[in-house]
């Protein structure tokens, strides 16, 4: 088949997959999945017996479909690449039914062996559940119930599950949701997206922390004073809420990406660099993240909502917050006592996601400061004290500058979303999210969540445009 790889030089590991997304018409799969599927497709990244089923409650067909979506708005074109489109649209088939009705989880399953039989060969199965988070469990439970969780009898082939956070809406409520997410779909077939752990710059503080040991040696509270991780957005809640009203910005951003990163920034370095291992090392350094002690959570956490969020809602009284931010300690050896601060806001002056590590000054504050850029200008930058040429002994900060643009120029990386599609699809679950690391984070917010809960006085308000929230002075 044109577009899609027939050979195994590239990704040995690619296997014949039938990709089934539930909720193709909504956002996330317009906006990430669709286009980062186009693009595998055209750089020939997946096999060739690739199918995607779509699922719908409508009628619509896939053209129709594809009538609706930009596949190529990133490319410098915007113009999709005519042999890789067709070949798209020639393995996108759309499948109609009612997520509540058990009948047709059995017709599914039918459409799932026809396509194998029509392809000769047992395919991977990834139901990727781009839907609303309430609905996550009775389709995981029908799934089971119509056998839909095992794999093709006859081969080696796998079935997975892919969600999308938030992981429930509370410590309680996603214990719950992985127990019974467990009852239907094994640890190992269930893929918990963040998005955040598949972008490049993120993956790159891995190489940078465990493949340059000069700074693996200053990597502790001894020579770091304080770590800030901070996700800035331009944008507002773009339409979005019904999903974005009942979240909030720590349920959003803070308990998935932020924490995430933040493990992948202090973890130890695991002994071999593999999925298992840097789990283990994540996991244990989550689970010493102390919780925000109850009396603390007026004090270490602020938050916020941009004017006007409510009459985007719809609600004059909403409390959701667009703004959070919040200082946790790490209680072992390595970290103890020193700062760390996620923060993460939309309708902000600009777009800038950074992890900033700042190192103890000589003398009073520090001077050093190590910026991992995740976006945009992606790099790696440290700030160095140098000596103003002149007579004179006039200090300067300078930066040592490692810019993605310029070191890796015409290197285009893949999008988040496409690696999270390999990943899934060939079985590597380095960059997911594993239950144990969903409840370490939810454990740390926990007391956050349920003081919010009981008042919101706290709740700060900003203008669109603002370049950071402050804590109103007493
Ligand atoms: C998503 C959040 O996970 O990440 C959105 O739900 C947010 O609210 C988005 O806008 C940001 O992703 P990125 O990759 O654009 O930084």
């Amino acid at each position: 088949m044109a577009g899609l790889r027939d050979d195994h030089q590239h990704n040995p590991k690619l296997e014949p997959a039938i990709i089934v997304i539930f909720g193709i018409t909504g956002d996330l799969s317009k906006r990430y999945l669709l286009p980062s599927l186009y693009h595998l497709i055209k750089d020939g990244l997946l096999h060739e017996k690739t199918e995607i089923v779509g699922v719908t409650r409508g009628t619509l067909t896939a053209k129709e479909l594809f009538d609706n979506v930009v596949l190529c708005g990133k490319d410098s074109t915007n113009v999709c690449d005519p042999e890789a489109l067709k070949t798209m649209q020639g393995h996108t088939t759309m499948f109609q039914m009612d997520l509540t009705s058990s009948s047709d989880y059995a017709s599914l399953h039918q459409k799932l062996d026809a396509i194998e039989t029509a392809n000769g060969v047992c395919m991977n199965r990834l139901y990727y559940l781009s839907i609303p988070p309430q609905v996550y469990m009775p389709v995981i439970r029908l799934l089971g119930e119509q056998g839909l969780n095992t794999s093709c009898q006859h081969g080696e082939a796998m079935t997975r599950l892919l969600v999308e956070k938030p992981f429930g809406f509370n410590l309680n409520s996603a214990e719950e949701l992985i127990q019974e997410t467990g009852e239907v779909f094994g640890e190992e077939q269930v893929y918990r997206i963040d998005h955040y752990l598949a972008k490049e710059t993120v993956q790159n503080i891995l190489t940078f922390r465990f493949q340059n040991p000069i700074f693996e040696a200053l990597w502790s509270k001894q020579y770091i004073a304080s770590i800030s991780i901070s996700a800035h957005e331009k944008i507002g809640i773009e339409g979005r809420a019904t999903f974005y009203e009942p979240l909030g910005a720590l349920r959003d951003f803070i308990q998935s990406h932020l924490l995430q990163v933040l493990a992948i920034v202090t973890m130890d370095k695991p002994d071999i660099l593999d999925s298992q291992h840097i789990h283990t090392a994540k996991q244990q350094v989550m689970s010493r993240i102390e919780p925000v002690p109850a009396d603390k959570v007026r004090e270490r956490v602020l938050r916020g909502q941009y004017m006007g969020y409510r009459d985007e809602v719809g609600n004059a009284e909403s409390v959701t917050e667009t703004y959070a931010a919040l200082t946790v300690y790490i209680d072992n050896q390595r970290w103890q006592g020193i700062p760390i601060r996620l923060s993460t806001g939309k309708a902000l002056s600009e777009r800038k996601t950074e992890v900033r590590v700042s190192f103890h000054g000589a003398s009073g504050e520090p001077n050093n400061h190590l910026r991992f850029r995740i976006q945009p200008n992606e790099g790696i930058e440290l700030d160095l004290l140098t000596k103003k040429p002149g007579f004179g002994d006039e200090l300067q900060t300078t930066a040592m500058d490692f810019s993605y643009n310029h070191d890796f120029e015409n290197h285009g990386h893949p999008d988040a979303y496409e690696r999270v599609l390999v990943d899934a699809v060939r079985g590597d679950h380095t960059l997911f999210a594993t239950s144990e690391e969903v409840l370490a984070s939810w454990r740390v917010l926990q007391p956050v969540v349920e003081q919010w809960a009981k008042s919101s006085e706290d709740l700060v308000f900003y203008k669109p445009g603002a370049t950071d929230v402050k804590a109103p002075s007493h």
